[in-house]
């Protein structure tokens, strides 16, 4: 036995699905994020979403304003590099598309059906009606990132992604089969499967949360508002699944934390809002998750390979090292106007933390 601490040493990650939100929010977002990643994909759904190209290239340089007012080392901020996404609309066109292809900012565009989750509500609402764009996509070879559930109110919480595969995602596949497709946050077995049968153009993402919880997490002994995401949490063998197609090597499965930051006192409300906040320490809760089922050895693909080979874009070249050291997660951060932003498993420790 020795006393080293364990290390685990990976090219640098980049998050292909995170929320930094807008304005004062980047002071504590941009900061996180840079702390781990390269790349990050920049969700669009602010109020008002990121409709256009222009509006990306101005929400991009207002998050590049929050990184050089960061108090972080100059080489995190130089490697630091948002990827913008598109929110489609119901009007959005084949136009702006090419638009996007030649900005060389807008890295994809994203689909949430209308009241999907957070700042949902110009999401489409006929998703099989959006086919022109589908096909500007398809030629520009611009990804779909897909919020994969459907809202009807009769579709139970639990099933909607499920119902979405077999009602809309399996259609757009059909109509549009060189479409590449990433099945943003999935959480369920059937999603893991649905994807394994589709050609290399159709990957996903899965965030910490998925892979280290179920439903029993969130709701047994208490209602714990901070485990509410959306998709929402699943059953263990959905979680369990999860973890074996995220262990695999499968280069159709890679990283996106969907980290998505909620002042804690809208989160611990009567009505809680979706999402987990985790960019901080979302490496040493990936790593806890490979442990479990010991397979270490598969992060850095995971994390710092496939999702870059999904995308066409170089292997980062940089490094960062985890410690097999104790992490305490804060209680909560600074956020906005004195307000704070409770992380996922706040005050908890984790095994795994970032050598700084
Ligand atoms: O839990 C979630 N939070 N899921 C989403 O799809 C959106 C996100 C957010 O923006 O808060
Ligand atoms: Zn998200």
């Amino acid at each position: 036995m020795t006393n080293t601490p364990q290390t685990l040493t990976l090219i640098q990650p980049d998050d292909w699905h995170i929320h930094l939100r807008d304005n004062d929010a980047l002071a504590t977002t941009v900061p996180h994020a840079c702390m781990s990643f390269n790349r990050v994909i920049c969700m669009p759904n602010l109020v008002p979403p990121v409709k256009t190209t222009e509006q990306a290239t101005l929400y991009r340089e207002r998050i590049l304003t929050a990184l050089d007012k960061a108090d972080i080392p100059s080489q995190r901020k130089a490697e630091f590099d948002p990827r913008m996404v598109l929110y489609l609309t119901d009007h959005t066109t084949a136009d702006e598309i090419a638009r996007a292809k030649v900005s060389g900012i807008v890295q994809a565009v994203k689909l949430y059906p209308a009241g999907a989750t957070t700042n949902s509500s110009d999401g489409v609402t006929d998703i099989l009606g959006r086919a022109g764009v589908f096909e500007s996509m398809q030629k520009h070879g611009i990804p779909l990132l897909v919020h994969g559930e459907v809202t009807h109110h009769d579709v139970d919480i639990f099933d909607r992604e499920k119902r979405f595969l077999d009602e809309i995602l399996s259609v757009i596949i059909k109509n549009f089969p060189e479409l590449r497709i990433v099945m943003e946050h999935i959480t369920t077995r059937d999603a893991a499967d649905f994807c394994l049968a589709q050609a290399d153009n159709v990957g996903a993402t899965i965030t910490p949360q998925h892979l280290l919880f179920n439903r029993n997490h969130m709701l047994v002994g208490g209602v714990k508002p901070h485990f509410y995401c959306l998709p929402i949490l699943k059953r263990a063998d959905h979680q369990k699944r999860l973890l074996e197609v995220a262990t695999s090597g499968n280069p159709k499965f890679f990283l996106g934390t969907d980290s998505a930051p909620h002042a804690t006192h809208i989160k611990e409300s009567a009505c809680g809002c979706a999402g987990c906040y985790s960019a901080p320490h979302a490496l040493p809760l990936y790593a806890t998750a490979f442990e479990s089922v010991g397979a270490l050895d598969k992060l850095e693909n995971f994390a710092s390979r496939f999702g870059a080979k999904f995308y066409g874009l170089p292997i980062n070249t940089s490094t960062i090292t985890l410690v097999k050291s104790d992490m305490s997660v804060p209680e909560g951060y600074p956020y906005l106007d004195g307000k704070s932003l409770t992380p996922l498993l706040s005050g908890q420790t984790l095994a795994w933390s970032v050598q700084s």
